[in-house]
């Protein structure tokens, strides 16, 4: 179903039809970062995304949860966006032989992959709220505050060393 697809009517429809696409989302990332995590090569970078990796796991729940208040189908929406984040990032990471410049290149991955998340939620939180469902916003609130703070982690890795490293 494209974003423009007729089956979309309502801000309702639309509301639905980003939640299956960001668990798409979500369950891709969750078979790409266990990659990411195996090619990093800084402990606290490995370690960063492992703890987000469980987090990660916590967000499709959420979303599976979001779906039953919602009443609605569990179901994904093939997103192409997240599709070309992944690919790229492994493309990048398949390209670099330096470790250290390595690290720096997932670094830079894992944030488009964040900032993409945090996009999503922000949005899916405005129209939870947009429909009254307060109730849907809190529970993808979490999961917005934690794609923040895992981005704010990767911002402070980044220039605490592993650039410097990487230069
Ligand atoms: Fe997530
Ligand atoms: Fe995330």
């Amino acid at each position: 179903m494209g974003l423009f697809s007729k089956d979309i009517k309502t801000m309702d429809d639309l509301f639905v039809h980003q939640l299956q696409d960001v668990y798409y989302a979500e369950k891709q990332i969750l078979s790409a970062l266990p990659k990411m995590i195996d090619k990093a090569t800084n402990p606290s970078l490995k370690q960063g995304l492992q703890s987000h990796l469980n987090e990660t796991e916590t967000h499709v729940q959420r979303l599976e949860q979001v779906f039953e208040m919602h009443g609605a189908e569990i179901k994904t929406t093939k997103c192409p966006a997240i599709n070309g984040i992944i690919e790229e990032a492994n493309d990048v990471a398949g390209d670099v032989e330096d470790k250290q410049v390595l690290d720096a290149a997932i670094i830079a991955s894992a944030q488009a992959v964040e900032h993409y998340e945090i996009s999503r939620y922000g949005t899916l939180v405005a129209w939870a709220k947009q429909l009254g469902r307060a109730d849907c916003a809190a529970v993808l609130e979490q999961t917005l505050r934690e794609e923040k703070s895992a981005d704010t982690k990767l911002t402070s890795l980044a220039l605490g060393g592993v650039n410097r490293a990487a230069a």
